[in-house]
């Protein structure tokens, strides 16, 4: 049989099951597939390939054969699991954000830093969602210009947060609309018609008062780039939207670019589409990047409030070139 032994941990969920269409779309060589949750999905079955794939729980003893390992499954345990992949031979590809920081572990944007994947030692961290979408637009800017600041506000999907948060959005949203109460679970306040300040939802702040995701837009743009001099700032929101995260980001560049300038590298870059046609009222829509594996920018003007500044609106599908599909890539990268 040809092609690789992939193991998807965390195959239930939202981003799992997103990998597993991801790499059966387009078309990985996997020769056998290992569908791992906890042991609460005992007994089901995930889709891949046109068959059922009975659901196995997650183990030290997991990975024997295993040659790659998608984790999506929390923190801990990838922090738990992780090393035991891959002592016995496998490549994790990590979504959490347990392994990102790690001086000894790669984290990886195919567009941006693809050389990264060859120091791997047994496992790769894929950045967080809302960094991942940044980092493909602002690369070609930096290598053209020298970018000096971001400043970013997002604007995230609650896809993000697991298939409960979906559900909560969705049931509060028609008990609202019925004028029935429906007291928060997953997020911290009414996601419904309302907007959150604080991701994630538990344990988020930090002692310099940042979220822990801001931290990680902060601190993983400068990792992916490769330039811990560029000054990064964020403010993430949680919005009632279902899946694709939008930022609002401005750039201040040390050489002056234009906006058409800019308009002209991002139209080259990979994995980015400039949708930017003001008289038409065509920019990114999060509804519209649902299902693409591209990022997309449109709304690119010169700041009128510095010399030497850009703003702009990013828009992907954070299930996807937030998660999945990034991961994916890396997995093709290694083949
Ligand atoms: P399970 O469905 O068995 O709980 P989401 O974020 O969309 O809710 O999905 C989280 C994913 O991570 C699910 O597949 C979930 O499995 C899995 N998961 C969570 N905790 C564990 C754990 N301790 N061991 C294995 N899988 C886990």
């Amino acid at each position: 049989m040809s092609g690789k032994v992939v193991a998807v941990a965390g195959a239930t969920g939202v981003v799992g099951r997103q990998m597993l269409l991801t790499l059966e779309a387009r078309n990985f060589p996997v020769s056998r597939i290992k569908c791992l949750a906890s042991a609460r999905s005992l007994g089901r079955t995930v889709p891949f390939k046109g068959e059922e794939i009975p659901v196995e729980v997650l183990s030290e003893d997991s990975f024997e054969g295993v040659d790659i390992a998608l984790f999506s499954a929390g923190g801990g345990t990838s922090k738990k699991f992780a090393p035991a992949a891959a002592g016995a031979g496998a490549v994790v590809i990590d979504n959490s954000s347990a392994w990102r920081m790690d001086p000894e572990v790669p984290l990886v944007v195919p567009e941006v830093n693809p050389e990264a994947i060859k120091t791997h030692k047994g496992i790769i961290a894929n950045p967080n969602c809302s960094t991942i979408q940044m980092v493909v637009v602002l690369k070609p800017l930096h290598d053209a210009a020298r970018i000096r600041r971001v400043v970013v506000s997002t604007y995230q999907a609650v896809s993000g947060a697991g298939s409960a948060a979906i559900n909560e959005l969705l049931e509060q949203s028609r008990a609202l609309l019925s004028e029935q109460p429906y007291p928060p679970k997953v997020f911290p306040h009414q996601i419904a018609f309302n907007c959150i300040p604080q991701i994630p939802q538990s344990n988020a702040f930090e002692d310099n008062g940042y979220t822990n995701e801001e931290m990680k837009m902060v601190n993983e743009t400068k990792k992916i780039i490769g330039d811990y001099s560029i000054a990064v700032t964020a403010t993430t929101v949680r919005v009632p939207v279902l899946s694709g995260h939008s930022e609002s980001v401005n750039v201040e560049t040390e050489k002056k670019l234009t906006a058409d300038e800019a308009r002209a590298l991002l139209s080259k870059a990979p994995g980015v589409v400039v949708e930017d046609d003001l008289p038409a009222q065509r920019y990114p829509l999060a509804v519209n990047a649902v299902g693409k594996y591209d990022t997309y920018v449109g709304r690119i003007r010169e700041d009128i409030s510095h010399p030497s500044a850009l703003d702009m609106w990013i828009v992907s599908d954070n299930l996807l070139k937030g998660a999945a599909l990034n991961a994916v890539q890396i997995a093709e990268q290694l083949l």
